[in-house]
């Protein structure tokens, strides 16, 4: 029997909490859980008889594995996974997996939430403007891109991709024109959505002279990460540009900034909130449950992230 804990610092909603468990004790493992704590020696003094992990956004570093002794394998309930010490969980033994594709529809829709928000000003009666008809260009075309070129289509927009891991084939055959450079991407579309990683290449990839590039009224959408965004250039852009947005489920480190300066010019929730839905956090936390599962089964390393 292997003992599997749920660390969540943002807890899944009670009903996914209730399938992990049951997939987890029908199999004949314990589940252990440690919802919304406060501080890292919660999570170390949570994880120090672990066999297993499933997480969210928290961060897992080497002090956290240097803590976990049993632990075996760690899934982040999601898809990006640059919140876990990949080389860490190397080192120790540990292999990591994620849940790519369970909880993009969710962030997509909250995407267009912001979208059809900003462009109606807030629902504040001013008149506002329509998606049909405008350009989106998706910056990158995983998981969520897919599901945002499908509800664009619907939106009646016209959309655009560029990512250089994806064949032209396969973004053709979604009905996506293909965007050969992000230079491209962002001087035919008015709305840009993010949709790539942080990583060591992507961090602060878009500044200044890619928003530059953007036509009139350009919307940036942001429900990746904010290390992608390179802030001071995106300050920069917006203190000459006033007719661009900047719409964000990741909080900038220049929040105060914007609020000072740029009201009614952003958006950003209160806290990170793509995949704060139930049909999500099902999606992705019964996913993880199952893939340890597995994994203690019969070694199943489909979704390993670390070498
Ligand atoms: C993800 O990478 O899957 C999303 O950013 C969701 O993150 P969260 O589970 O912390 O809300």
């Amino acid at each position: 029997m292997m003992k599997i804990l749920v660390a969540t610092e943002k807890a899944f909603v009670a009903i996914a909490v209730k399938q992990i468990r049951e997939v987890v004790e029908s199999s004949g493992h314990e589940l252990a859980l440690l919802e919304n704590y406060k501080s890292i020696s919660e999570l170390l003094a949570a994880v120090a008889d672990a066999d297993a992990m499933i997480v969210r956004s928290d961060l897992v570093t080497s002090r956290v594995l240097d803590a976990a002794k049993k632990l075996k394998i760690i899934v982040r309930a999601g898809a990006g996974y640059d919140n876990l010490d990949l080389a860490a969980c190397s080192a120790h033994n540990i292999v990591a997996m994620n849940t790519p594709g369970q909880n993009s529809n969710a962030v997509a829709e909250l995407a267009f939430g912001m979208m059809l928000y900003q462009a109606r000003n807030g629902f504040s009666g001013k008149s506002g403007s329509e998606l049909r008809g405008k350009s989106i260009g998706l910056h990158a075309f995983g998981n969520v891109g897919r599901y945002m070129a499908e509800i664009g289509k619907g939106f009646g927009m016209d959309v655009y991709a560029y990512d250089p891991f994806v064949s032209e084939e396969d973004i053709l055959k979604q009905g996506v024109k293909v965007c050969k450079s992000v230079d491209e991407l962002y001087s035919a579309c008015q709305y840009i959505s993010l949709h790539l990683p942080a990583n060591e290449k992507t961090n602060k990839s878009v500044g200044y002279s890619l928003l530059k590039k953007m036509p009139a009224e350009a919307v940036l959408v942001n429900t990746a990460r904010k290390e992608v965004i390179d802030e001071d250039g995106l300050l920069k852009i917006f203190g000459e540009r006033p007719d661009i947005k900047y719409l964000s489920d990741v909080e900038p480190d220049s929040r105060a900034v914007f609020e000072e300066k740029y009201k009614g010019r952003f958006i950003f929730t209160a806290k990170k909130m793509g995949a704060q839905t139930e049909e999500a956090n099902i999606n992705a936390g019964v996913a993880a449950a199952n893939q340890i599962v597995d994994y203690f089964m019969t070694g199943n390393e489909k979704f390993k992230v670390n070498k």
